[in-house]
């Protein structure tokens, strides 16, 4: 909920602050979306969302504002990217970022994301697997 919730992910989110409810329907109940939660020492430091969709499997990071700005983003954003190519057989790897959030855009991109279009806001990026 922390990871999730804070304003900085609220923010930054198409769907706004999220119920409980809601986050558990999200995470536990969707046939299409796999979820990977990060712990540290016991706590949870954030997640890495799966979604499959028709054009490929869209990928969402949410960390615990305690650990944000060490480098774990760029940390679990490689290892869901390499998951989502290898193991769940993606073509493209995608994800919606809202520009304002420049260090989303900073860490994606520096992970071999590409802005696919300019068709409003979020912006979609995607990775393409090289088979
Ligand atoms: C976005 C998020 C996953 C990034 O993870 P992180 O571990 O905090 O990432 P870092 O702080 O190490 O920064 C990642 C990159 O952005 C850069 N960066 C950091 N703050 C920045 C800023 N204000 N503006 C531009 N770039 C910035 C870093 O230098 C780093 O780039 P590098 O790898 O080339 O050095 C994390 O901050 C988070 O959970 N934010 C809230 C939820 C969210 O916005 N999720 C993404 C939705 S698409």
């Amino acid at each position: 909920m922390a990871a999730r919730n804070d304003p900085e992910s609220v923010r930054h989110s198409r769907r706004g602050e999220l119920t409980r409810d809601e986050l558990e329907e999200d995470f536990l109940q969707r046939s299409d979306k796999s979820v990977w939660v990060a712990e540290i020492e016991g706590q949870v430091a954030g997640y890495v969302a799966f979604e499959t969709g028709a054009d490929g499997i869209e990928i969402g990071i949410a960390l615990h504002p305690a650990h944000r700005g060490r480098g774990l983003g760029r940390a679990v954003l490689l290892a869901g990217t390499r998951h989502a190519i290898e193991v769940l057989e993606a073509d493209e790897v995608l994800a919606e970022i809202f520009p304002a959030n420049a260090r989303s855009v900073a860490l994606f991109v520096g992970a071999g994301y590409e802005r696919v279009d300019d068709r409003g806001v979020p912006h979609r990026y995607r990775k393409v697997a090289k088979r």
